[in-house]
């Protein structure tokens, strides 16, 4: 089973450098695909209230017979909660739906501009972390005016920020102002959706090479990178193939032959206005 190395937080938190996310895997199913993940060694859970699979994915912690302490579990909060108060309940409605106790990385999961309530939010997510409640807070697509919205207003940064990011969609500015400001970059959408990317010329010729598939090609390109990839499946063969990517490294050629994909098309589909 592969050891699955950890990265440290800003506040010393250790997090896995790669995960299982769940989305859309319905809760019914949930259980089962995260025991599976877990039995292959994956130590890092991606969910969401709006994903409603949380339960199943607490079930499917449970059941893996894996001690809590080594499972990282990550949930966000929606839209509607966006306030100090609501923050608190967010958290609680999530914690008891995911019944394992303190949540290791807590999410805003969209900064929704047009409320103008995420700085609020924020400060809702500062409190859980002062309380010990979660062990880590973040947020999800928030682009870098909105980062230095909650920096200069509270003074406390985002230990992560999930956002959509791939060799089309590589986000070169958002990861620099994540590296000057000790923000760890969390990918979504890592292998493209399992879409084109995965059968775009260049990665297909690197994969031949390699003898690799296309999508532990990408998934090694995060890792190299410093990116945390958390790739979704809810095919069992395909847990084990996304997780066998520590094996190898890309040389700093086929780093740049991959990175120079983005044709343009890395508007990504989390653009909104600042
Ligand atoms: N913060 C946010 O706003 C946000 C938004 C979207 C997603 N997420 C999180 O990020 C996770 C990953 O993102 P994502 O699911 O959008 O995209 P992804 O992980 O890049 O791609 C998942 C797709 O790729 C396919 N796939 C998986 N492994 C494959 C392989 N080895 N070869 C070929 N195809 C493969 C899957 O199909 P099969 O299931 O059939 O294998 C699925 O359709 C989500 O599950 C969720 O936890 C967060």
């Amino acid at each position: 089973m592969t050891n699955v190395p950890t990265i440290d937080l800003s506040n010393g938190v250790t997090m896995p450098v790669i995960g299982f996310g769940t989305w859309p895997i319905p809760d019914r199913k949930a259980e089962g695909m995260v025991t599976a993940a877990i039995e292959t060694g994956y130590r890092l859970i991606d969910t969401a209230e709006m994903y409603r699979n949380e339960e199943g994915v607490g079930r499917g912690v449970r059941a893996s017979g894996i001690d809590r302490s080594e499972i990282f579990v990550t949930t966000k909060l929606s839209q509607r909660w966006h306030g100090f108060d609501e923050a608190q309940q967010a958290f609680e409605n999530s914690s008891r739906r995911l019944g394992l106790g303190p949540i290791d990385l807590f999410l805003i999961h969209w900064p929704n501009p047009e409320m103008d309530r995420y700085v609020d939010a924020w400060r809702g997510m500062i409190e859980l972390l002062d309380a010990g409640k979660v062990r880590a807070i973040g947020v999800s697509n928030f682009k870098p005016a909105h980062l230095r919205r909650l920096i200069d207003e509270t003074g406390v940064a985002p230990h992560v920020n999930q956002i959509e990011l791939n060799p089309w969609v590589p986000r070169t500015k958002e990861r620099e102002f994540h590296i000057e400001n000790d923000i760890v970059t969390e990918s979504w959408a890592p292998i493209g959706k399992g879409g084109g990317l995965l059968r775009d010329p260049v990665l297909e010729d690197l994969a031949a090479e390699r003898e690799r598939t296309p999508a532990q090609i990408v998934l090694r390109w995060h890792l190299q990178l410093g990116l945390l990839p958390i790739p979704k499946t809810s095919k069992r063969p395909r847990l084990a193939e996304n997780l066998d990517v520590f094996g190898f490294t890309l040389t700093d050629d086929e780093m740049r032959r991959l990175s120079s994909i983005d044709s343009g098309r890395g508007v990504g589909s989390d653009d909104f206005g600042s």
